[in-house]
This record gives structure tokens, C-alpha cells and sequence, in this order.
């Protein structure tokens, strides 16, 4: 890297439905940390979502509270691009270059879509089979270094990289290997209140916690978790669903909170009515000021629209710059 240049840091959210605590704990919470330090490109992924919602109706909409929530969540659009995946269009070209250097084999392999394919038996297009080179166009059309994402996305990270070693050995270097980020820390998995998975866009809903969600809703939701009547051995090991009751306690939990309440475990005394309780009014304490904001910044359709063109101008000028040195180093300059 040249000397006092910034790293670049690149990442995308799917305009599928309303964000949630996973989307914000493996991804927003990073944006937000890392925009002061990092050359920043983040955007909504319109593209991506087209490989599962082929309807559009509500596609608008969805990309205005994906934004609204990325602002609302703390990413400041004067430090970081802001934009929308389909308003760079360089994205496709280098999409094309790379589906030369991805094998079916290899991706018919991929974990996700073997789910989606579960998922959507009738319509198993080809998009959604070239889902994870798409998204390595995204990424290595900005030649990003670091990729703040969920644990869900490591595998897509692995084959970006795949591709990136593969079109410099071909062609030469061009793109640096980018590698999956958390601040500090494992990438993050954000469980389902229900035990069951993680906490999603569109499954799990009642167990998912929303960024939209009102206070009721949230307090409801947490009351519902999956727990048990307790420990009846002292320092039992936890089953899954009560780990995944402290690991939410942990993002939004005072720490003396979560001391008191490991030591309540340990001596069998613990009674998750009371965490539950607790746990419900420290999500409603993080989550109302979000949704707040939100709301107020998701139906100014002139601001989000003066975001979108601002994020996208920077995001091409990136994008141009990286596609002269494709075409150059592909041999595609007569
Ligand atoms: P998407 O829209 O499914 O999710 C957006 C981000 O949220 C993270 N995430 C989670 N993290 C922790 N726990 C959870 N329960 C949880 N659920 C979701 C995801 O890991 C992700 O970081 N393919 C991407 C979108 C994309 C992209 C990109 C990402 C398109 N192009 C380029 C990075 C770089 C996706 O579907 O994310």
C-alpha cells in the first residue's frame, strides 16, 4: 500500500426487508467505526436481490430504509459513499470479466445457493448461481482490502479472493485479496430469539429483531425467546438457546448486568423471566432511537436522493479507475 493512503473498505446490504440486529451487529456497527479511518464504499446490493425478488413493486421503498437505516444507524454520508449497487454500472463489465474465471462446478458447490435452491426450486436462475461473482465485482471493483460482514458471508469472501488470485495470475496484478472484517474480533453471528438459526430479513421474523420494530413488539418478541425452567447443577454448561439469550445480552446489556446474571446461572438461582426482562428494555433503550431517526429520514425522498447520486459519483470514479487497469491488463485496449 502507498504511504498515507487509506485502506479501502467495502461492504453491501440486500433491499430484501427491514434491517435487523444481525444486519447491524455483523455489518452497520463496523461502517460506523469504520468510516473515519477507512476509504469507505458501502451500498445498498439492488442487483443481488433481483436473483430472489424478481418483483420489483416494492424495491423503492426497500432501498430508501436500507439507506435510511444505514444513516440512521450512524454512517455519515459525507465521510463514507453511500450507494446504490445498479447505479454503477462498471459493476456489470467487471461481473462479465469475472464469470470467465468461475467454474459451475465450484459454484453449484457454494452453501448459500444449495439453500436457495431449497428455497426456490421454481426459479433456480442463473444469478442467483453467479450470486457470490457478482459479489466479487462489488468488491474488487473498488480493489478493497477489507469487507465488514456477518459470519453468513465468509464463505463469499473466500471464492472474492478465489477470483481476485486468479485474474492476477492470469493477467497481473491488479487486486489486492480482500478479507472479511469484524472489529477486533471473529466475525459475528447474530442468533434467532427462537433458538433456531440466525435472526433474518425475511425468515424467522417473529423471532428476528427489527430495527423498525416499536417497543411493545420488541419487549413481546424478547419475552417469547426460547429458555427453560434453570440450571438444576451449579456451573452447568448453557444449552445453545441460553448462550444465544447472553450473547443479545452482550450487545446491549450493562456489563454488571450480565455479571449478575452469569452468577445467578451458575448458582442455579436464575430466573429468566427477570433476564428477559431486562434483556427486552435494553434492546427497546438501543433499538427506539434508531428506529426514530429512521423514520424521519426515510420518507425525505430529496435527501436520499442527493445521498444516492453523491455515493454513486464517488463510487464511479473508483470503479473507472480499476476498470482502466482491467481492460489494459485483459489485453482489451486495441
Ligand atoms: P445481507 O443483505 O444478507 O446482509 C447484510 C449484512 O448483514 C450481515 N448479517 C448478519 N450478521 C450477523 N448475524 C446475522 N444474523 C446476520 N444476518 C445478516 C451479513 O453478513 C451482511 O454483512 N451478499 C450480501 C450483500 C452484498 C455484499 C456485497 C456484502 C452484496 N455485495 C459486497 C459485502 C460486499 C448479503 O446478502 O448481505
Amino acid at each position: 500500500m502507498e504511504k498515507g493512503k487509506k485502506q479501502i473498505v467495502m461492504s453491501g446490504i440486500r433491499p430484501t426487508g427491514f434491517l435487523h440486529l444481525g444486519n447491524y451487529f455483523g455489518a452497520l456497527r463496523n461502517y460506523v467505526r469504520m468510516q473515519d479511518e477507512y476509504e469507505c464504499y458501502f451500498m445498498v446490493a439492488d442487483l443481488h436481490s433481483l436473483t430472489t425478488h424478481p418483483d420489483t413493486k416494492e424495491l423503492k421503498g426497500h432501498v430508501h430504509r436500507v439507506l435510511a437505516e444505514n444513516i440512521a444507524s450512524g454512517l455519515d454520508p459525507e465521510k463514507a459513499a453511500l450507494f446504490c449497487q445498479s447505479h454503477v454500472r462498471e459493476t456489470s463489465e467487471l461481473y462479465l470479466y469475472l464469470n470467465m474465471l468461475a467454474y459451475k462446478g465450484e459454484l453449484e458447490k457454494t452453501p448459500t445457493f444449495k439453500d436457495k435452491v431449497r428455497l426456490q426450486p421454481d426459479n433456480v436462475n442463473a444469478g442467483l448461481l453467479t450470486y457470490p461473482v457478482l459479489m466479487a465485482a462489488d468488491i474488487l471493483l473498488h480493489r478493497a482490502a477489507l469487507v465488514p460482514v456477518g459470519k453468513d458471508q465468509e464463505q463469499h469472501l473466500e471464492i472474492a479472493r478465489t477470483y481476485a488470485t486468479r485474474f492476477n495470475h492470469r493477467y497481473g496484478d491488479v487486486f489486492p485479496g480482500p478479507q472479511a472484517f469484524n472489529f477486533g474480533q471473529a466475525l459475528v453471528k447474530v442468533p434467532s430469539l427462537d433458538g433456531e438459526g440466525k435472526m433474518s430479513k425475511s425468515e424467522n421474523q417473529n423471532a428476528t429483531l427489527y430495527l423498525a420494530d416499536s417497543d411493545d413488539v420488541i419487549r413481546k418478541k424478547v419475552k417469547k425467546a426460547k429458555s427453560d425452567s434453570g440450571p438444576t447443577e451449579p456451573n452447568s454448561v448453557k444449552p445453545d438457546y441460553i448462550e444465544n439469550l447472553f450473547l443479545l445480552m452482550s450487545l446491549v446489556c450493562e456489563k454488571d448486568v450480565i455479571e449478575k446474571f452469569e452468577s445467578d446461572y451458575n448458582n442455579c438461582t436464575i430466573q429468566y423471566g427477570k433476564l428477559k426482562e431486562q434483556l427486552g428494555e435494553d434492546m427497546v433503550k438501543f433499538i427506539a432511537p434508531i428506529r426514530e431517526k429512521a423514520e424521519s429520514i426515510r420518507t425525505n425522498e430529496k435527501y436520499l436522493n442527493e445521498v444516492m447520486e453523491k455515493g454513486a459519483e464517488k463510487a464511479r470514479k473508483s470503479a473507472n479507475a480499476t476498470m482502466e487497469q482491467v481492460r489494459k491488463h485483459m489485453g482489451l485496449v486495441y
